[in-house]
């Protein structure tokens, strides 16, 4: 994907489509590159693309979408860490396309979602997005929305980003700020940005810091999705800079609050 701080900076959630289907070659792309899309921890997200018509689906937040994709996957430690990093690729290909996206985790009919998409014993479906392209102007509900979450503003860097320690911010080199800067803008669940790294001896370790309400079945937990959105800016922002990265599952031990939780940690080679 070319110039990936772009695409990520004009990535927006889109609520209101201009009512038209993906053209075939659009619908193409995203059906090939949705077999190409992996996660670090192996944990397979299978994708489903439904017919708003046929399977008569609708969200209260969205309006003039025509189509959807929904994700399945294992119930298992780490699926929704897998499941974030698995859907923000294939919502980042699908900005790099032009065409709109936005994650939906909590306002849809899940049921009917989770029945067209055959939901299997053992998987969860925590979210689906719809993939079309956004109207000239957004409804009056998803402008009220966006103020209301305030859906175009991020946590500064300082207090997302640490350095040996909790709560001591980062300096980051240029290259290195641009990739964190690619991290500060990941979409996340009532836009709470729960992700939290503190660079340690070489290695940046992600952390989720935790609201409460966030955990359910038919989801597990939406901020370990977020976690797993901003490791999937991360990744993918160190390979567009050329620089390799290896994912680590090892506690550094680091101390951190009681409402923060050691996710994965990640080192990164020139
Ligand atoms: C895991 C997850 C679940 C979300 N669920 C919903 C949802 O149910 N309804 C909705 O309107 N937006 C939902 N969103 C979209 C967020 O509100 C949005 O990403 C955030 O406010 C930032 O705005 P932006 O995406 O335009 O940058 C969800 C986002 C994520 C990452």
């Amino acid at each position: 994907m070319e110039n990936l701080l772009k695409i990520v900076k004009e990535r927006k959630s889109v609520r209101t489509y201009d009512g038209k289907p993906l053209s075939d070659e659009h619908r193409k792309a995203i059906e090939d590159f949705i077999c190409t899309i992996d996660d670090p921890f192996d944990i397979p997200v299978k994708f489903v693309l439904l017919d708003q018509e046929k399977y008569g689906l609708s969200s209260p937040v969205l309006s003039g979408e025509k189509l959807y994709v929904a994700g399945k996957v294992e119930k298992k430690p780490c699926a929704d860490v897998a499941f974030g990093y698995a859907f923000e690729k294939l919502v980042l290909y699908a900005q790099s396309l032009g065409i709109g996206t936005v994650w939906i985790g909590g306002t849809m009919k899940r049921e009917l979602f989770e029945n067209a998409a055959g939901l299997g014993e053992n998987e969860m479906m925590p979210c689906m997005s719809p993939l079309g392209y956004p109207a000239e102007k957004k409804s009056l509900k998803e402008t009220m929305m966006r103020k209301g979450i305030r859906a175009d503003s991020r946590i500064s860097m300082d207090k997302l980003f640490f350095a040996d320690e909790w709560g001591h911010a980062l300096t980051p080199s240029d290259d290195m700020a641009d990739i964190l800067e690619m991290v500060r803008w990941a979409p996340s669940a009532v836009n709470k940005q729960p992700w939290r790294i503190i660079f340690k001896d070489g290695i940046y370790h992600f952390y989720e810091k935790k609201d409460k309400g966030y955990v359910n079945d038919a989801t597990g937990d939406l901020q370990k999705i977020d976690v797993g959105i901003a490791l999937c800016h991360f990744v993918m922002g160190c390979e567009s800079k050329g620089k390799k990265t290896e994912i680590r599952t090892e506690d550094p031990g680091i101390k951190i609050p009681a409402d923060a939780e050691y996710i994965v940690s990640v080192s990164v080679q020139n």
